[in-house]
C-alpha cells in the first residue's frame, strides 16, 4: 500500500499553458543504449521520474560512473568501467524496460544475465519475440529460475518478428547496432520511441536506417564513441494532457511537444467535437461544445495508442452517446473503467471490448489505481468528477509522469497528495 494518496476535487476546467517533460518510453531505451558506447554520453531532457531512476540504480551497479541530476533533466555515463553483465531479479523486476539490459550488454559483451522484468499487470507481457530474436543474433538464451541467461557473439541476421513488439524491436536494435555484418529487422515497430533510439545510435555513430517505418536495416559496426543526445517529449503526456484538458471543458497550450505524434488522438478529439490547434511545437485544445461519443480501436503506431486508451476511455464516460472501446493490444486493459462505475460511469466490459454510455456526471469517490495508465485515467475521471476523489495506490502514476499534481494544479486543479 503507497504511503498516501492523491485527493481531486472535480468540475474546474483547466486553463493556461503547460509543457510535456521528456518521453519516459524513450528514455529507457536510451539510457541502457549508452553500455554500447566505448565513451562518455551525456543525455538531455530526461524526464525525472522513478523509472529512469531504476536505471541508474542499474547501470551504476553494472559498473558504469553515473551523474544523474533529475532536476537538470541531465545523466552523464562512462561505461567504460562497466565489467558486470548481470541484473539481478531484485533489480530487474521494478520496471519493464530492464529487459533492455539484454540487447544492450549482449550487443556490448555478448553475454547477459538479466531477471525478469516488471511492469503493469496489463497482461501476460511475454517476451518470447525478444527471445526469438537474440537467438537469430547468434545467442544461445535459456531462462532459468525467472533469470534470463543469453550468450553469444552478435551476427548480422535478417529478424522477422511475428507480430510487431515495441521492445522486442528496441533489443532487436540494441543487440544489432555493433553486430558483425548486417541486420534487418522485418515487421518492425514505428513508435516515435523507436526512432529517437535509432537517432541516438547513429548520433554515437552507428548505421541504422529505416526507423520508423516496418523495415530497419543495421550496418554493424566495430565502435561507437560519445554523444551528448536530447531525447523527444513524452508522446503519451502530451496526449494524457490534452484528454485532461478536453475531459474538463478547459482551454490549455500544451508547449514542447511534438504534434506529429498525436495524430491519431488530434483526429479522434476533433470527432468528439474539441478543437484542437497545432502549433510547431505546441497544441491548443479547447472545448467549444459537449463532446459526441466515438469509438476507439488501440493499434501500432500510428494507431489510436494503447496508452492513451485508459485516460480516453475515461473521458468517454461523459460524452453524448455510447462509445465502443476495443483494446487490441494487450489483454488486460480495462480494470479502470470497473473502478469509474463507483463514480457514475455506466460501462459494460465483454473480454478486450468495453461499451461506455456517456452520463451526463461524474460524482467522486474512492478509486484505487492497477497501473500506471489507469491511475493517470482515474486522475481524468476525477478532475471530471464533481466532489472529492480519492486515488490510492498513486505511486504507480509517479513512474510515468514528472510532476503530474504540479502540472495540472498550474493550470487551475484541486489535487494534491494526503498521508495515509
Ligand atoms: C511498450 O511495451 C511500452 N512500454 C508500453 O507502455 C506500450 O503500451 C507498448 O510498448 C505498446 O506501445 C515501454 O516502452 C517500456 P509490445 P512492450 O512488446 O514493449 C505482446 C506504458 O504505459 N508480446 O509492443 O512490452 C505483449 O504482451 C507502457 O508506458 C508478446 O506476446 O509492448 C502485448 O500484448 C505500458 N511477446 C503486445 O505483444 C513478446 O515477446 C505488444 O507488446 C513481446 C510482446
Amino acid at each position: 500500500m503507497d504511503s498516501y494518496k492523491l485527493l481531486i476535487t472535480g468540475g474546474i476546467p483547466l486553463v493556461g499553458e503547460t509543457y510535456v517533460s521528456g518521453g519516459k518510453n524513450t528514455a529507457v531505451a536510451v539510457i541502457p543504449a549508452v553500455l554500447l558506447s566505448d565513451e562518455i554520453c551525456v543525455l538531455e531532457n530526461l524526464p525525472d521520474i522513478e523509472d529512469v531512476r531504476v536505471l541508474v540504480d542499474i547501470l551504476g551497479s553494472l559498473g558504469a560512473k553515473v551523474e544523474y541530476d533529475g532536476k537538470a533533466r541531465r545523466m552523464t555515463i562512462d561505461p567504460r568501467p562497466v565489467a558486470g553483465y548481470q541484473v539481478p531479479y531484485q533489480q530487474s523486476q521494478r520496471m519493464r524496460a530492464s529487459y533492455y539490459l539484454l540487447g544492450a550488454l549482449l550487443g556490448r559483451c555478448g553475454q547477459a544475465e538479466v531477471g525478469y522484468p516488471g511492469g503493469c499487470a496489463i497482461g501476460n507481457r511475454p517476451f518470447d519475440r525478444h527471445i526469438k530474436a537474440f537467438r537469430t543474433l547468434g545467442a544461445e538464451v535459456e531462462e532459468k529460475g525467472a533469470v534470463i541467461y543469453a550468450k553469444g557473439k552478435m551476427v548480422g541476421a535478417g529478424v522477422f518478428f511475428d507480430a510487431i513488439t515495441v521492445g522486442g524491436t528496441i533489443n532487436a536494435m540494441l543487440a544489432a547496432a555493433k553486430a558483425e555484418g548486417n541486420t534487418t529487422i522485418y515487421n518492425a515497430a514505428k513508435e516515435p520511441h523507436i526512432v529517437d533510439l535509432a537517432n541516438f545510435l547513429n548520433s554515437m555513430g552507428a548505421s541504422v536506417k529505416g526507423a520508423g517505418t516496418d523495415t530497419i536495416r543495421i550496418r554493424g559496426v566495430k565502435h561507437l564513441h560519445g554523444s551528448v543526445y536530447s531525447v523527444i517529449p513524452d508522446q503519451i503526456e502530451t496526449g494524457t494532457l490534452m484528454i485532461a484538458a478536453a475531459a474538463t471543458r478547459g482551454d490549455v497550450v500544451i508547449r514542447g511537444c511534438i504534434p506529429t505524434h498525436m495524430e491519431a488522438l488530434t483526429a479522434k478529439l476533433l470527432e468528439m467535437g474539441v478543437q484542437v490547434s497545432e502549433m510547431d511545437d505546441a497544441i491548443r485544445v479547447r472545448t467549444v461544445r459537449t463532446h459526441r461519443a466515438v469509438n476507439i480501436k488501440t493499434q501500432e503506431y500510428p494507431g489510436f495508442p494503447t496508452d492513451l486508451q485508459q485516460p480516453m476511455s475515461a473521458m468517454l464516460t461523459r460524452a453524448n452517446g455510447d462509445s465502443v472501446v476495443i483494446e487490441t493490444i494487450f489483454e488486460n486493459r480495462l480494470k479502470h473503467l470497473i473502478e469509474m462505475q463507483r463514480m457514475g460511469a455506466r460501462v459494460r466490459i465483454l473480454d478486450q471490448t468495453a461499451i461506455i454510455e456517456g452520463v451526463p456526471e461524474l460524482y467522486g469517490a474512492p478509486v484505487t489505481a492497477t497501473d500506471l495508465r489507469a491511475g493517470a485515467a482515474l486522475v481524468v475521471a476525477g478532475l471530471m468528477a464533481k466532489g472529492v476523489t480519492e486515488i490510492y495506490e498513486p505511486a504507480f502514476i509517479a513512474r510515468g509522469y514528472e510532476h503530474i499534481e504540479d502540472k495540472l494544479q498550474a493550470l487551475g486543479a484541486k489535487i494534491h497528495r494526503e498521508d495515509l
